[in-house]
């Protein structure tokens, strides 16, 4: 069994470390060698097709859900294709409005949840097209999908997902930029900027997780609270969300996510002395919105985290009790580097309280029922 786990305690911690060569393995081949372009030889729609697409809908559920979340800012900042995403067991019974130029995207890291393959079993009655990404070659999800994004993250154990997310985000970057060229929405310096940056992702989440012990003083703390939030803007409120799943999953604590200028609109009235705040404050236009946010909880008597980019600890380490720095990407990059701590976070906060991590109770790594 340890041997499985390669020297790591759990399958979690061991599938967290495992991320810089699941980024690696995911983008293989699917960068042309001088850095100018993306290829997508398993995406088989003509370019015509590809400019077609009014519309793309992404379905999934959990983590997938949450990695969706990322890949409809990515896609619409580089693609300007509209993008909704959907909860896959909430998608089918709001009568979704699918069309024959519909592209639906489903996630999943098993490709065998059955709502996820209702959807798309839904999408394909409708006539849209549909892309599977997906961790597992031959699963019922990418043998019924049109055309499939393998993430290259090799087997997820623990339930709690954490590489296959990541993972998730690398295809949504890639497919994103492979839309972008097609369509022509980006220029090639553009396009260039974003690849450079992604070839250093893997590098930098190296760098986070030798910082590992950082996390594991905070989530001590953190352990002792029955409820928390979650704050950030953007990408952040997207990671966020994640986050908190994360955290509720195997740890048990109560924690919710918000995107900070929601706030005041209720949420507020929940913070009182001491309770923790983790504030995901990367989406450099966003920082000074998310800044006086973090000042209302604070004169409230909050406590808070701060992840935030390498280099504005100035900026940002005087308005928060704790700042966490990684390593700075463009924007629409930082998600793939922020969760990084967050799995780290919850991780260490279970193994604090005892808990199972690998297995935690009442949750299943794949849910084949609706
Ligand atoms: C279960 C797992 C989650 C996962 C979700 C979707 O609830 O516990 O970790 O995110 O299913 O799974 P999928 O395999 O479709 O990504």
């Amino acid at each position: 069994v340890t041997a499985e786990k390669a020297g790591f305690d759990h399958f979690m911690l061991k599938e967290i470390h495992e991320q810089p060569q699941a980024y690696r393995d995911t983008m293989m081949g699917r960068i042309s060698e001088d850095g100018k372009s993306v290829d997508l030889k398993e995406v088989e729609m003509t370019d015509e097709q590809i400019k077609a697409i009014s519309k793309i809908h992404i379905v999934a559920c959990g983590t997938a859900y949450h990695a969706g979340l990322v890949g409809k800012t990515v896609i619409e900042s580089l693609a300007r294709i509209p993008v909704e995403t959907d909860v896959a067991s909430e998608y089918r019974y709001r009568s979704p409005i699918i069309t024959p130029d519909t592209l639906v995207i489903v996630v999943s890291q098993s490709g065998e949840t059955a709502d996820t393959l209702a959807a798309l079993r839904e999408a394909k009655r409708n006539d849209a097209r549909v892309l599977a990404i997906t961790n597992v070659v031959g699963s019922s999800i990418a043998r019924d999908a049109d055309d499939v994004i393998t993430t290259w993250a090799g087997p997820e154990i623990a339930v709690a997902s954490t590489k296959a997310y990541s993972s998730q985000l690398i295809a949504f970057y890639l497919l994103g930029l492979y839309l972008a060229q097609v369509r022509g929405t980006k220029t090639q310096d553009e396009i260039t900027e974003v690849i450079d940056a992604m070839k250093q992702l893997p590098e930098q989440v190296e760098r986070i997780l030798e910082q590992s012990d950082i996390y594991k003083q905070v989530a001590e703390a953190v352990s002792k609270h029955s409820n928390l939030f979650f704050i950030g803007r953007g990408l952040d409120f997207a990671v966020a969300q994640e986050g908190s799943l994360k955290l509720k999953e195997i740890s048990y604590i109560h924690s919710e996510a918000y995107p900070a200028g929601e706030l005041k609109h209720g949420t507020l009235a929940l913070i009182e002395e001491g309770i923790p705040v983790i504030s995901l404050v990367t989406q450099e236009e966003l920082y000074e919105k998310t800044l006086s946010n973090i000042k209302e909880v604070k004169a409230r008597g909050a406590h808070v985290l701060a992840i935030a980019n390498a280099g504005s600890e100035a900026e940002v380490g005087r308005s928060v009790d704790e700042l966490f720095a990684i390593p700075k990407t463009l924007p629409i990059l930082t998600p793939a580097l922020s969760v990084v701590p967050l799995q780290l976070l919850s991780y260490h906060a279970s193994l604090a309280l005892g808990h199972d991590v690998d297995k935690p109770r009442n949750l299943a790594k794949s849910v084949t029922v609706e």
